[in-house]
């Protein structure tokens, strides 16, 4: 089931169509991601239109709120027929369970649902200093991945790096998808702990989440079949 995941930070649906296009006559249809620029710049609307162009979705939008308003959340955006979708983990168990609850429609088919445990851009730190969390970084990943699978959630989405510390917690059919992929002879921009893609898969990572290394490459469609003979190996 590996798969490369293209992140479509785009600000609107012509640009995320524009760049798309370049794709049209790829065999393998690229799974992508609709993170909150896109989605609350194009709505539904573009969800629709990627899905009716045959793309599998990931929409990325971290839900984190009360179970109630998570659950109906959930609810409306299971009706968009996405893929894979997800919340946030801080927000607990009963939180996570009300959003399997919203997702799962009447004949019992639901979106993947995914946990983020602690975001990237936290740092022991902030951890430690503002989040009043002593706990160490990877026993508060590992906690809540597994508080995720205790809610009947398919994975969580992590670093690479973290990837083996989840599967170990969790068991190896627990989903990782993880972003900060780099190819080994590029820059990492903003991203601090990058991994190849084809380290990514030997350290189990399921899906990646690719951004600007396909998106801002010169060649896209080359990027892409890169990522995907590196992570997928056809
Ligand atoms: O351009 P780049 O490959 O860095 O994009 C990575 C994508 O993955 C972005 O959409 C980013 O928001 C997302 N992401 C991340 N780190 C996380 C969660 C999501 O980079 N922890």
């Amino acid at each position: 089931m590996r798969d490369v995941i293209i992140a479509c930070d785009f600000p609107n649906a012509e640009e995320t169509l524009r760049f798309l296009d370049k794709f049209k006559d790829e065999e393998r249809k690229p799974f992508v991601k609709i993170g909150m620029e896109l989605y609350y710049g194009a709505g539904n609307e573009i969800v629709r239109e990627l899905k009716r162009r045959g793309h599998k979705i990931f929409l990325d939008l971290k839900l984190h709120d009360i179970p109630n308003t998570v659950k109906k959340a959930m609810r409306v955006l299971s009706a968009l027929d996405v893929d894979m979708t997800n919340v946030h983990a801080g927000g607990g168990v009963a939180m996570m369970r009300a959003a399997i609850e919203g997702l799962t429609r009447e004949d019992g088919s639901r979106p993947r649902l995914i946990a983020v445990t602690q975001l990237t851009s936290t740092s022991p730190e902030t951890l430690k200093n503002e989040l009043l969390i002593d706990t160490p970084m990877n026993d508060t990943i590992a906690r809540y991945a597994l508080n995720a699978r205790e809610a009947g959630l398919d994975g969580v989405v992590c670093s690479p790096l973290e990837g083996a510390l989840v599967k170990e917690a969790c068991g190896p059919e627990f989903m990782t998808v993880t972003p900060g992929i780099r190819f080994a002879d590029a820059k990492a921009d903003d991203q601090c702990r990058v991994t190849t893609p084809a380290r990514a898969r030997e350290i189990g990572s399921d899906y990646i989440v690719v951004g600007r290394p396909i998106t801002a490459a010169e060649d896209p469609v080359a990027a892409y079949r890169r990522c995907v003979a590196e992570f997928v190996g056809e």
